[in-house]
């Protein structure tokens, strides 16, 4: 069973960038974690990451006719895109949001994300952690 694990900007720099936030994890361990929780869950899993908007509602909209299910970490756009809100709320399979930092207590304008309205769950501030769970509650619901 497929599953896609979307990453948007910046976090292809994951255990450079600012790690007293987001973690030592890198990317490249993300995409091994990702992975290895998958398919010890019976899913297969695929990992990306795109620093371009217009790469993602690609992603987005193969994702829609497939009827894929998706964990999506936007980053920086869950909190200024309603170009990917309106991509988002055409997936017919579960759609969970996971941020890796607790996006509430930090700054006022990451308190609101254009995403949570139209995502089945959100995971917020457990660290790459929210991956796997997202992940597992994939396996067992969709
Ligand atoms: C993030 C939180 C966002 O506010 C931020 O812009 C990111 C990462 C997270 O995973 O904690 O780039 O989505």
């Amino acid at each position: 069973r497929p599953v896609l694990v979307l990453n948007g900007p910046n976090l292809g720099r994951l255990g450079t960038r600012e790690p007293a936030i987001y973690g030592s994890t890198t990317y490249p361990d993300l995409v091994a974690l990702c992975e290895r929780a998958a398919a010890e869950l019976g899913l297969l899993a695929d990992v990306r990451q795109t620093d371009h908007e217009g790469e993602l509602l690609g992603w987005l909209h193969a994702a829609a006719d497939a009827g894929t299910p998706m964990v999506l970490n936007a980053a920086g756009w869950t909190h200024t895109s309603v170009a990917l809100r309106d991509a988002c709320a055409q997936l017919t399979a579960p759609l969970i949001e996971v941020h890796i930092s607790n996006v509430y207590r930090r700054e006022e304008f990451r308190h609101h994300s254009y995403l949570s309205a139209v995502a089945t769950g959100v995971i917020v501030g457990l660290g790459v952690t929210g991956y796997v769970l997202a992940l597992r509650w994939i396996a067992e619901h969709a």
